[in-house]
């Protein structure tokens, strides 16, 4: 944790109340009503979440709404539903046929609408596409496309005819892509011709061919025309999404899925090098995200909802696809980057189509709020009356000029907490009901019941740091690890026996959570949550490498950067050259994202006798911390000396 980010804290300990109205129109209106629901949501939740299921269509009720099996958690088993029809049919048939779904705008501008009814004969035509290339309920399809509209319609058909999706983020490389069709052994691959970002084209087939030489489940490829850049078309392999569809009847009959059948998976980085697939199951995470959406967003009918992150993501499959759907509401969804053509892009897409509810990452905020007030202050904004933010913690100055500069002053921020395994926020405040505090992510959400531990399990104090874990099971969490139950058990149930979260946190006086950071070896790099071991792999398959260690900095902008410690195999110079190419291998083998911003060539690196790295040090030596703890006990105690001297700036 930067050391500026606790003193922030302690200088910021104003409360910003609701304003009256927004709590008068609000869901849940004040603290009392958020009591009383929360004690009987977590006294009772098997009734709470029953209660709340019943505003799903379901094609058989269930016969239990949880059931512990041997560690792995089951909700509303014995129940069918279909988790599009959810999204889709159910809002159609509620009158809303003619209602906006999606505001799609491209980086152009040149914006496109679809409205549920439009939205639904899309999908239904892509469904009856993947049906006739032997897609079939169970199997895997794995989807890297960039922001278009094609990427939610394909994860809807597959929900739709019972096919699991696994998106891959469209800004990864191709071997990032490859390790997780090996890994979900998908049987199809949606893609585009390209992607656009600032103006310029990202070739995702050629990253997907490159990857599928080595996958070989892959037996078709669907690709979209978006950029009209030439690719390669194989001949019986390769299909143009638009030929497809062409003549594809636009109704096909939602499969009826259990409630415990998969939904999708998606992967995310974790301690060991690989990243792991997280699956979500049909009727719980729908239930969690349609309902944290309608109380955390406090979402109208009338509302326009922008949120900027990616669907390769989770916060966009849960909040921009599935949550607002289940809701019917409208929602926009943006193509491209945040300074394209100019920094007031968010801004501006906030004016043109009266965004009323805007959700963004703290990394945003920073690098926008660096640009000056101007850009915002060309813009009205007057629409917006809800702001939210997720993905790290946010620095009280960066709340206060998302307050300031673009609330005004009058819009609550729903700072939410929650990750990939979560499905959904489980800590967050309910925007007409919960007094903020810049930098807390305030308190837990209905049915969840979060806490702080200390290494020996024992609960910790008022204000004392520790392990956040959440202690019961909620309908929205992974069910398990895609095709590895036992690191689903080992990394998030064997240290405690409850679900344990990777993050270090505090609970105040007031019972708000503060959120401190990770206690394991994930770093989140502008809120992207990379792997060290991800990086570090990559980088010892660099041909100079011998040795890799990677570790967090505070960067301004990011949160955290990543800073890389490298020893050479002998016969290796150290060179400007070398650390530009070894950049730019972690970019190819891991992606952009993961790129290290410093990288110090070392002789050796900090070791126990037992020959392992002491990350500790390093990253005090990264973070220009001079507190590294006793060295006596290394190997090689020497060396702290000399990477401190040569340490980059
Ligand atoms: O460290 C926490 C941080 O993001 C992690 C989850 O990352 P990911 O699975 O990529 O999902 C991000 C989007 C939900 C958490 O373990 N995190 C997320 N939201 C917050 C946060 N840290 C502090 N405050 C938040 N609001």
């Amino acid at each position: 944790m930067p050391a500026n980010y606790i003193t922030s804290i302690l200088k910021e300990n104003r409360i910003f109340y609701p304003p009256k109205k927004f709590s008068e129109n609000a869901h849940i209106k004040n603290m009392q009503q958020y009591g009383e629901l929360y004690k009987k949501s977590v006294e009772n939740p098997e009734a709470f979440w029953a209660e709340m299921a019943l505003q799903l269509e379901w094609y058989k009720k269930w016969d239990t709404v949880l059931r512990n099996d041997m560690g792995f958690f089951k909700w509303f088993e014995g129940g069918y539903l279909n988790v599009c029809y959810n999204c889709l049919d159910r809002i159609v048939k509620s009158g809303k046929k003619n209602k906006t779904a999606f505001i799609w705008e491209p980086e152009s501008g040149k914006c496109k609408t679809y409205t549920y009814g439009q939205l639904l004969k899309e999908v239904c035509k892509f469904a009856n596409a993947l049906k006739k290339l032997g897609v079939k309920k169970g199997h895997v399809v794995e989807i890297y496309l960039p922001m278009i509209p094609e990427l939610p319609i394909a994860m809807l058909a597959c929900a739709r005819i019972g096919a699991i999706h696994s998106v891959v983020f469209g800004g990864f490389s191709s071997g990032a892509l490859r390790d997780r069709i090996q890994d979900s052994k998908a049987e199809l691959l949606v893609t585009s011709d390209g992607s656009f970002r600032n103006g310029k084209i990202y070739p995702l087939k050629e990253n997907a061919d490159n990857a599928i030489k080595e996958c070989p489940s892959i037996k078709n490829v669907v690709v979209v025309k978006r950029t009209g850049k030439k690719v390669d078309i194989r001949k019986n392999r390769d299909y143009w999404w638009h030929e497809l569809i062409k003549e594809e009847n636009e109704s096909c009959e939602p499969e009826s899925m259990h409630s415990e059948e998969s939904l999708f998976i998606l992967y995310t980085s974790g301690t060991t090098g690989k990243p792991k697939g997280i699956l979500h199951t049909q009727a719980g995470y729908l239930l969690f995200n349609y309902l944290t959406f309608k109380w955390i967003f406090d979402i109208k009918d009338n509302d326009i909802y922008f949120c900027t992150a990616d669907i390769g993501w989770i916060t966009g499959h849960s909040y921009i696809v599935y949550g607002p759907l289940a809701n019917g509401a409208t929602v926009v969804m943006y193509e491209g980057s945040p300074t394209f053509p100019k920094a007031d892009r968010f801004w501006r897409i906030i004016d043109k189509h009266n965004v009323n509810i805007f959700y963004t990452a703290p990394t945003a905020i920073r690098a926008l709020a660096k640009e000056g007030d101007k850009w915002p202050n060309k813009c009205s904004l007057s629409s917006l009356r809800l702001l939210g933010t997720v993905g790290e913690p946010i620095n009280p100055e960066a709340w206060l000029w998302y307050h300031k500069v673009i609330g005004k002053e009058k819009c609550p921020i729903v700072d939410t907490w929650w990750q990939t395994e979560t499905g959904g926020i489980l800590i967050s405040p309910l925007p007409g009901a919960t007094p903020l505090k810049p930098g807390s992510t305030t308190k837990p959400f209905f049915g969840i019941e979060a806490e702080i531990l200390r290494e020996d399990g024992s609960k910790a104090a008022v204000n004392e740091g520790g392990y956040l874990v959440i202690k019961k099971p909620w309908p929205g969490m992974l069910r398990t690890v895609w095709m590895n139950p036992d690191v689903y058990k080992e990394k998030y149930f064997e240290k405690f026996g409850v679900y344990l979260t990777g993050d270090s946190a505090k609970i105040d006086d007031d019972g708000y959570f503060w959120v401190m950071g990770r206690t394991d070896d994930v770093i989140k790099v502008a809120g992207h949550r990379i792997g060290s071991a991800e990086v570090e792999s990559a980088l010892v398959s660099h041909k100079a490498v011998a040795e890799a260690a990677v570790v967090p900095f505070p960067h301004e902008i990011k949160g955290s950067a990543i800073y890389a410690f490298v020893v050479l195999k002998k016969g290796n110079k150290k060179s400007w050259k070398l650390k530009e190419e070894l950049i730019a291998h972690v970019a190819e083998h891991v992606g952009p994202i993961a790129r290290p911003d410093k990288v110090q060539f070392a002789e050796d690196l900090p070791k126990t006798r037992s020959g392992k790295i002491m990350r500790r040090i390093l990253k005090a030596i990264a973070e220009g911390n001079k507190d590294y703890g006793n060295t006596a006990t290394l190997s090689n105690p020497g060396i702290v000396e000399t990477l401190l001297k040569e340490k980059i700036e």
